[in-house]
């Protein structure tokens, strides 16, 4: 099958989250299948501060948005390590700017919309304009649901756009791209599409809503995400019209790209472990102590975090139980992450407040994100919801055992620790509240003292867990088969 991947973030090229981990794997997996897949990025400015090798590819191409605006932009190729092409749309007025979504004070750029809907109908125009020809055409949350719309509701003459199947993958569906209506014009959709079950929301656009209607197949990252989005209880609002789809909504559990993370071979740590020879994680965690200022004479485990600071992971809430957590327990925290001001603010304070118990580093680090991975002991996750959630996988490959609230992803890939045989990979909690948290990392670090041969036997089972690609992206493949075949 030719396959076009539509996205707004792509690892190594531009990531803010486990968006970008997905969109750089799964067409690698996908290629070994033996499918022809190529992806189509906007040219941010951090993508050509990179210095990659980028080489030009149309010198200008016309795009006609709604209203009878054309603009003129250009656009660029990269061929990866895995020989999988890499189209980037290069209009600066819109990407050649610090922020993906937003500015420096984390606002959004009040002209969201228009650059995203751009994006989405320019990527249709290269497919047509390079004549690719897709099968499928797989766009990726709310910046580029409007591709599903494009292709069905646009005239696209003999290139076979209109005829490719349309698959979107909800990674979040916390964010929807809803802005005011004032941009629908511009984006060139029909008055009669207006409507509350495609574009209305509210008097106000919904992207991804229009996208759900639209696309021949909606996916989720996580069997129970798609149970939590479907019965209401996390789908902000869209489960109506993700129960209209049927049996054209589904979960597909993540996975993860072991090529970067996996203890065995990662250039980024200082020592590399494996499941039969773990002194390495040792190394790491005194790397890990150093760099993060914390206390190594004695032998305390440490907690890590690596996370956005969004609503969604609940973080505050953690922020409300870690004094009390490292006032009477033996644990060190080790804390990466930014977004949020108040809690950049409190993270990066807590250790002037706990020295030698809590370390913290604001910003966005994958060095760090790694040495965590691998120095920790365990790892924490108390998110509101969690789509799927990558990093409690990678800890499982790291021996790093998560703690993590029973919800979407992290309710799949973590298996509750049993206390009287000692199987499980992670500990796991229902409710999120200051005291739960305290319990649950209570019940581990009393684990990592009480029951040492225990945690000795979870880290085993964690690592040698095998949440690779190859098992989704057949999932993928078969969906694929399967809405071509209805088309
Ligand atoms: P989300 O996509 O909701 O942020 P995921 O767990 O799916 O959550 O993916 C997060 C990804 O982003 C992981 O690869 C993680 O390592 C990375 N990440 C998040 N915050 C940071 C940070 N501050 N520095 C480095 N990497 C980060
Ligand atoms: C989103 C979700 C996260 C998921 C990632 C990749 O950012 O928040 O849970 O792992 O997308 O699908």
């Amino acid at each position: 099958m030719k396959i076009a991947f539509i996205a707004s973030e792509c690892d190594p090229f531009v990531k803010t989250g486990g968006l970008a981990d997905v969109v750089g794997a799964l067409p690698k997996a996908l290629k070994e299948l033996g499918h022809e897949v190529i992806i189509i990025l906007p040219l941010y400015d951090s993508i050509r501060k990179k210095n990659l090798h980028i080489d030009p590819f149309f010198g200008s191409m016309g795009v006609w948005m709604g209203a009878g605006v054309e603009h003129w932009c250009a656009v660029k190729k990269t061929v990866t390590h895995d020989n999988i092409a890499v189209y980037f749309i290069e209009y600066d007025h819109y990407f050649a700017r610090t922020g993906l979504y937003n500015d420096s004070s984390n606002n959004d750029y009040a002209d969201n919309a228009a650059r995203f809907a751009f994006f989405s109908r320019a990527s249709l125009q290269l497919l047509m304009d390079m004549n690719f020809k897709p099968d499928v055409i797989h766009a990726h949350d709310w910046q580029t649901a409007p591709v599903c719309a494009y292709v069905k509701t646009w005239g696209w003459g003999g290139s076979g756009i209109d005829k490719a199947a349309t698959v979107l993958t909800i990674h979040n569906i916390g964010y929807q791209g809803v802005y005011p209506a004032d941009v629908y014009k511009y984006a060139g959709f029909s008055e009669w599409d207006f409507r509350s079950d495609i574009f209305e929301d509210h008097g106000r656009v919904n992207f991804l809503k229009a996208g759900i209607h639209y696309s021949d197949m909606v996916t989720t990252v996580s069997p129970t995400y798609a149970r939590e989005t479907l019965d209401g209880s996390q789908s902000y609002g869209l489960a109506p019209y993700l129960n209209n789809k049927k049996e054209r909504y589904v979960g597909i559990l993540n996975g993860v790209d072991y090529s970067a993370w996996d203890p065995a071979n990662d250039k980024l740590i200082p020592a590399k472990f494996t499941p039969e020879k773990m002194d390495g994680k040792r190394v790491c965690r005194n790397e890990l102590k150093k760099k993060f200022g914390l206390d190594s004479s004695k032998d305390v485990p440490v907690l890590g975090v690596v996370s956005r600071f969004a609503d969604q992971k609940g973080l505050d809430v953690f922020a409300g139980a870690v004094e009390r957590i490292l006032n009477s327990m033996l644990v060190h925290v080790a804390i990466l992450g930014a977004g949020d001001a108040n809690l950049e603010k409190y993270f990066s304070w807590l250790p002037s407040i706990m020295p030698g118990k809590a370390g913290s580093y604001i910003g966005y680090n994958n060095d760090i994100a790694h040495l965590i991975e691998a120095g920790s002991d365990f790892f924490i996750m108390p998110s509101r919801y969690e789509p799927c959630g990558l990093n409690q996988i990678y800890s499982l490959r790291y021996g790093t055992l998560p703690i993590v609230r029973n919800t979407g992803g992290l309710a799949d890939t973590v298996i509750q620790y049993n206390e009287k045989t000692g199987a499980g990979t992670g500990f796991k909690f229902d409710y999120l509240s200051v005291d739960s948290i305290y319990d649950s990392v209570g019940w581990a670090v009393s684990t990592y003292f009480d029951r040492p041969e225990h945690l000795k036997k979870m880290r085993k089972t964690a690592m040698t867990q095998d949440f690779s690609w190859t098992r989704s992206a057949k999932e993928y493949e078969m969906i694929y088969l399967d809405i071509l075949k209805k088309a």
